[in-house]
């Protein structure tokens, strides 16, 4: 069996590869744009790795992802769709090729990866989506990476009830703030409040909490009683966390 991992070359992705290295798959796949970085990771870990290259935006780094897996026989014990960009401004203050790049990263590529790695998969293989807290709330100023997560949400409910009778577990990862590279690379010049990213937590604590949900056969793994308390609020009193957002903003 064989984990596949997106997102690996830093972050949250590098972190679901380490805590995969111990539970004896026969490779990781590890797959991000940075060679460099993936090439770094495959050398601190005990778990053979094969690196793959791509920009999974593009339907050249997402067939590259689909010859590979065309040209062996394996199973994937779990798939982890970690890949993901966000980006900080009103709808037309962020580039056009950054809101296409959202779109085709979160939700094209995370869609495709699954459509290519479920008939690989057998009873007791397991699917991890990375979603976001902000899947729970439209958020100005991240609107359509909002919109991009409220997507993974929709689609891993009824992804899940799809692959509940083949015994392939479905589990929405939802952090709030996370102390990655995300945070800088999605303000990217923009004007955002530190106040903003104060309740972040730690990368190794929202891949530990959902290793153990993945386990269990959770459907969901937010981390963190703030974050929860945050879910909880968008799902019940939208109108109270919108505000709540707003002034963080300002
Ligand atoms: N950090 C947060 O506050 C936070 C909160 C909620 C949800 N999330 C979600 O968590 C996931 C992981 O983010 P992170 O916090 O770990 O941030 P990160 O360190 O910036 O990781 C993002 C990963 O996505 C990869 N990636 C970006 N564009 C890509 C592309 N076009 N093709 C292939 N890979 C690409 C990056 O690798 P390369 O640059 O090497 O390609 C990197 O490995 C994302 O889906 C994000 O939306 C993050």
């Amino acid at each position: 069996m064989i984990a596949i991992v997106t997102g690996a070359s830093s972050g949250m992705g590098a972190e679901f590869c380490r805590a995969l290295d111990s539970r004896g798959y026969e490779s990781i796949w590890v797959v991000a744009r940075r060679a460099d970085r993936l090439e770094e990771l495959a050398a601190s870990m005990e778990t053979p790795c094969k690196v793959i290259p791509a920009d999974l935006s593009t339907v050249e780094g997402l067939d590259s992802l689909a010859s590979e897996l065309r040209s062996g026989r394996f199973g994937i014990g779990v798939l982890i769709n970690c890949a993901g960009l966000g980006r900080f401004g009103t709808s037309w203050e962020v580039p056009r090729d950054d809101t296409r790049a959202m779109i085709d990263l979160n939700i094209a590529a995370l869609t495709d990866i699954t459509h290519l790695c479920i008939p690989f998969m057998e009873r007791g293989s397991g699917i991890v989506e990375v979603c976001s807290a902000s899947a729970y709330l439209p958020l100005e100023r991240l609107n359509v990476y909002s919109a991009t997560k409220a997507y993974v949400r929709s689609y891993c409910n009824a992804l899940r009830k799809e692959l509940k009778p083949l015994g392939i577990s479905v589990l929405e990862v939802s952090p709030g703030w996370v102390g990655t590279d995300f945070i800088a690379l999605s303000k990217s010049g923009a004007d955002v409040p530190d106040r903003v990213f104060r309740h972040r937590v730690a990368a190794e604590d929202v891949v530990r909490t959902a290793m153990r949900d993945l386990d269990k056969g959770r459907k969901r793994s937010v981390c963190g009683a703030y974050n929860k308390l945050q879910v909880f609020m968008c799902t019940h009193l939208p109108s109270v966390a919108s505000y709540v957002w707003g002034r963080s903003l300002r």
